[in-house]
């Protein structure tokens, strides 16, 4: 059904703005006020007016200006910056995922404590007096490494996701079963904040088309929250996408960004949701960053005009992202369009709060169309955090990777005759050596290959411990190489991020296939599962003996240094001069790749929280095709986004 967007009573958000409103809509508020309590003796509700085009809140009409913010993207010591920093900006509202791979890392193995604490989070935001609009998933898209699913869940390599598939649905049970209970109490008919909840996130746009999987949901939901709690669907404004994404018992949103005619679009929420608030739950106010293509910028002034069109219409609004912050670690997801395509580590979005939580003009100009619909909160915006330029840092090689697999893999390698999967051998990130010998002399060049698709996502080669170059995928598929039979061939892959949106979230990692050299499978491989992040966080190699390594710079490498922070530890940006591809932690905190031959993120964001005051910072980098002749990083007090604006002080170099 389509219902014209002029027949639309307007939703005037008077709980919000008393001072526009005549005595007569004051009256009547009162009365609808004295009317729902008595409709419904709880004293908290959220609930949708399907006659007035509203959200009711306490039986009030009520509408949202909301923004994106997720925690697990955000060190927890600036949590209340940033959330403080949202509300001063004049929203009501926060929207948060819940990433389910971040929590239950192994299956029935739950991690809520420290920068994973949910709840600690959601008390913040009850204590800024912000609302909160949930977003529990199973599956959150986000960017965000397998759109936040578990890779375990591919050790059952056949299981459909976000499907019917009894042994996804087991999952997915087991998990809500264990988060729904947490967020529960945090209801706002309970006395909390979160006034709504999501479930599944766009799958509308998921192949599967799957009604069922959305009535399992429902009903988990439904169990597990109540039946008072508003649960809500989110798409795109095609029709297909609505027609698969949206259910009955689910209030239908949509998602669009900024620069078309807002009415139209909503006309597409109208078709599957013909009475009742229009809701943008994915206003964009920005994009994300591949790597090896141009940073995403979107206009402030184009953001702002549009947020105000749909003000304008009386209608609910996310922004996505307000602040969108870091893919610390191993956590950013990648696209799949042509070709696979992963996402940098600054989740930056250009939203109205930088990376680092910094107000932008994009901020101002938003506060700016707000507080033409409802008044600011009183007080200033609080400032940039400080920021510092700790200058250059001097590194040294540690050693090379090959010479360190005692410490990466105390347990020691997998044999196996063909190559196995990292979700075979139940490794969801990182890194993975796969060892063999060549079978026979190779006096001529010979072909090093692997059949398409088979190298997830970067494979490093060495050869007798000498490194060779690097299979890609969709990318260089072969190299040429020589040697003697018995010489050692090691192959290091590194998993890139899942795959968070589309058809092929199933983004096996590792080597799918055979290498081959000259079109005859290798085998007798030996398998090593590197467990990087263990060794570091336990202090290595700063706490170990130092190596003396002879080799020359090029293949997979640790180099260390250290430096002090004068008086207080501030937030930095720290750059890498002549470097090509790699990993960093700071005081064992993994602060996620740089890649500085692809660009275009030239800086990764370092928090302050992450270093301390008084004793050395202990810096590790993993290399992992070629240092530079001098290893030095920079530490700056500002990021540089874009390759091409990192051409301009690379002379300092
Ligand atoms: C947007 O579309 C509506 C309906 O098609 C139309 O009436 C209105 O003039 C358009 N607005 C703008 C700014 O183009
Ligand atoms: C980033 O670099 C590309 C060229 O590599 C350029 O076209 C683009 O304008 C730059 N973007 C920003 C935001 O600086
Ligand atoms: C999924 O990936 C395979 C290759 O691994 C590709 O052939 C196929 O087209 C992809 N499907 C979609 C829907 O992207
Ligand atoms: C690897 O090669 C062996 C021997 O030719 C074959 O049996 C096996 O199926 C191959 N593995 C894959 C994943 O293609
Ligand atoms: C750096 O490593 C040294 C040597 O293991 C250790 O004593 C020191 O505590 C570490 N510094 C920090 C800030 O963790």
């Amino acid at each position: 059904m389509v219902v014209s967007t002029s027949s639309f009573v307007l939703c005037p958000g008077p709980a919000e703005h008393p001072a526009r409103m005549g005595l007569l809509a004051l009256a009547l508020l009162l009365a609808v006020r004295l009317l729902s309590t008595q409709a419904s003796p709880s004293p908290r509700s959220f609930q949708v007016d399907y006659e007035r085009n509203c959200f009711l809140k306490d039986g009030v009409p009520f509408r949202y200006i909301s923004g994106s913010i997720h925690y697990a993207r955000v060190p927890r010591p600036a949590w209340r910056d940033r959330l403080l920093k949202m509300h001063m900006s004049g929203l009501s509202t926060v929207q948060v995922y819940v990433p389910w791979n971040y929590h239950e890392m192994l299956p029935g193995v739950y991690d809520f404590t420290g920068n994973r604490d949910l709840e600690a989070f959601l008390d913040l935001t009850a204590e800024l007096g912000l609302l909160v609009i949930l977003r529990p998933g199973p599956y959150i898209c986000a960017e965000w490494e397998m759109g936040g699913l578990p890779a375990w869940l591919l050790w059952k390599p056949d299981i459909i996701l976000r499907s019917s598939d009894p042994a996804y649905l087991a999952a997915v049970d087991s998990w809500l079963h264990v988060l729904l209970p947490k967020i529960k109490p945090h209801l706002y008919q309970h006395g909390g904040n979160i006034i709504s909840v999501q479930v599944e996130n766009e799958y509308g746009s998921y192949y599967a088309c799957d009604y069922g999987y959305l009535r399992h949901l429902l009903g988990s939901f439904r169990a597990l929250l109540g039946s008072e709690v508003l649960l809500f669907t989110t798409d795109s404004t095609r029709a297909e996408e609505l027609r698969c994404g949206t259910l009955q018992g689910l209030y239908a949103t949509i998602d669009f960004g900024p620069g078309s005619n807002v009415t139209e679009l909503f006309d597409a929420q109208r078709r599957v949701e013909p009475k009742g608030p229009l809701v943008n739950s994915e206003y964009y106010t920005g994009w994300l960053d591949y790597w090896g293509e141009a940073h995403a910028s979107t206009s402030a002034a184009w953001v702002a005009q549009g947020l105000e069109d749909i003000l304008q219409l009386g209608a609910s609004v996310n922004m996505y992202m307000f602040h969108g912050g870091t893919n610390f670690a191993y956590w950013s997801g990648a696209d799949y369009k042509d070709q696979y395509k992963p996402v940098t580590t600054s989740y930056d979005y250009d939203a109205p709060l930088s990376e680092a939580g910094d107000p932008t003009e994009k901020l101002f100009a938003i506060r700016m169309v707000i507080s033409k619909f409802q008044p600011l909160p009183v007080g200033p915006m609080p400032p940039a955090t400080p920021k510092y330029a700790y200058g250059w840092v001097a590194l040294r090689k540690y050693a090379d990777l090959l010479d360190v697999l005692d410490v990466l893999c105390p347990s020691g390698p997998i044999q196996s005759q063909f190559p196995l999967t990292f979700e075979a051998i139940k490794q969801a990130h990182g890194f993975v050596l796969y060892r063999t010998q060549l079978p026979r002399d190779i006096p001529d060049p010979a072909t090093l290959s692997a059949p398409p698709h088979s190298i997830c996502d970067r494979g490093y080669v060495m050869l007798h411990k000498e490194y060779q170059g690097m299979l890609e995928r969709d990318g260089q598929m072969t190299l040429r190489v020589t040697g003697k039979a018995g010489d050692t061939l090691d192959m290091l892959l590194e998993n890139m991020g899942r795959i968070s949106f589309g058809a092929n979230v199933s983004d096996f990692k590792g080597l799918l296939g055979n290498v081959s050299l000259d079109s005859i499978p290798l085998n007798n491989w030996l398998i090593y599962p590197l467990a990087i992040d263990t060794a570091v966080q336990q202090g290595w190699p700063h706490a170990a003996m130092p190596k003396s390594s002879s080799r020359g710079r090029a293949g997979p490498a640790f180099y260390t240094g250290t430096f002090e922070t004068p008086g207080i530890a501030w937030d930095t940006f720290v750059k890498f001069p002549g470097w090509s591809k790699g990993q960093l932690w700071i005081n064992g905190f993994n602060l996620g790749r740089y890649w500085t031959h692809r660009g275009p993120q030239q800086t990764l964001f370092v928090p302050g929280s992450v270093l301390h005051v008084g004793c050395p910072n202990n810096i590790t980098v993993l290399e992992l095709e070629g240092a530079p002749l001098t290893p030095l990083l920079l530490f700056l007090d500002r990021p540089l986004f874009n390759r091409t604006l990192s051409h301009s002080i690379s002379a300092t170099e």
